[in-house]
């Protein structure tokens, strides 16, 4: 695990000279609101999951779609023709922050008990204020020419906040076991890493969604699904308490989707034959759906490729068979 904490160092180390500071590179500046509209977006989805664990649901996936989209106009406003060392990235970026939400989700959970809820819901917090605020010391430190140093004493400022923040909830009590504050603090320090290359990197092509392209031919349920499953799925989606009640391990993964109403998404079925549209394991595994609620699996990415997603609707529209 990288050390992110190494306080009593960093303050004996003498600050190197920041730069003189030069007009302002438009690419610099572009870089650095994109930075603080990413802290901003980690922070909305944070908030999203926060929001669900007091009302003891599923997060909202409005909620997280907003964030979305306000990261979309503030990337928007920033990519002035000529002025962005990357444009069109907003998509990438969201994508890096879908990370925040899984994460919340599966790390920073609770047991469903009123005291557990409140914990979770105060660390959810603490991780988006985090998040916030890591961005934050990263991008006023490309507006001010900061040194690399003087951006590590900033975020551990912003490290020590959450560290109160987690030893707060813990004093209030019925915090599941999950995430401690020092490996929510490692996954935010890779976490600035990840948003700081996205900002940095121009698409491939403008619309990042592949469209998958249907498999011709008959495709097996055991020869070309249930291995996706099983390599990409089950360590969540186990027999033994499986997320969102869903088992895909061999044997039953199939039983527990066709005409199986989803438990996120009741008037759906996870697998509706012939129907790969109307199937909510489809709008799952794509991030989208007429009631697509929570975030796009396998949670936390990386996502399925365009191949295997291609396969996974021809086998429902070919009749979702036991072949
Ligand atoms: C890292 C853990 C993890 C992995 C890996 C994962 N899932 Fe999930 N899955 C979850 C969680 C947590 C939920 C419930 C919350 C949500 O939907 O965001 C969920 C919910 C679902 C649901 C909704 C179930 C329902 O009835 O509403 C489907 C469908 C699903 N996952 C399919 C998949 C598939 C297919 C894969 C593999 C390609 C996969 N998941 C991989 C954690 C995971």
């Amino acid at each position: 695990m990288r050390n992110v904490v190494a306080p009593a160092l960093l303050l004996l180390l003498p600050l190197a000279a920041s730069p003189a500071r030069a007009a302002l590179d438009p690419a610099v500046k572009c870089t650095a609101v994109k930075l603080g509209g990413a802290g901003k977006a980690g922070l909305a989805n944070a908030l999203c999951t926060m929001k669900a664990s007091l009302a003891g649901l599923p997060t909202d996936a409005a909620c997280l779609a907003k964030a979305d989209v306000r990261l979309g106009a503030v990337f928007a406003g920033a990519e002035k023709p000529g002025s962005c060392v990357a444009n069109g990235n907003a998509g990438g970026v969201a994508t890096v922050l879908d990370a925040v939400t899984g994460f919340a989700e599966i790390q920073l959970g609770d047991d469903g008990s009123a005291a557990g809820r409140k914990c979770a819901a105060a660390r959810r917090k603490a991780l988006g204020k985090l998040v916030s605020d890591a961005l934050g010391c990263q991008s006023k430190g490309a507006l001010k020419g900061s040194s690399s140093q003087e951006i590590a004493i900033c975020r551990y400022g912003a490290i020590s906040k959450s560290n109160a923040a987690f030893e707060k909830s813990a004093a209030a009590g019925g915090c599941a076991t999950g995430a401690d504050a020092n490996t929510t603090a490692t996954f935010v320090v890779d976490l600035v890493d990840s948003v700081a290359t996205a900002v940095a990197t121009t698409p491939a092509s403008p619309t990042p969604t592949p469209v998958p392209t249907p498999t011709p031919g008959p495709v097996g349920f055991a020869s070309d699904v249930q291995p996706i499953f099983t390599s990409r799925c089950t360590s969540c989606h186990g027999s033994v308490s499986p997320s969102g009640s869903l088992s895909l391990v061999a044997g039953s993964a199939r039983a527990n989707l066709v005409d199986v109403n989803s438990t996120e998404c009741t008037s759906t079925k996870r697998v509706a034959p012939s129907n790969a549209d109307a199937s909510y394991l489809v709008h799952k595994i794509e991030g989208t759906g007429p009631c697509y609620v929570g975030s796009r699996m396998p949670l936390g990415g990386p996502f399925l490729s365009a191949s295997d997603v291609a396969k996974i609707r021809s086998w429902i529209d070919q009749g979702a068979l036991d072949n």
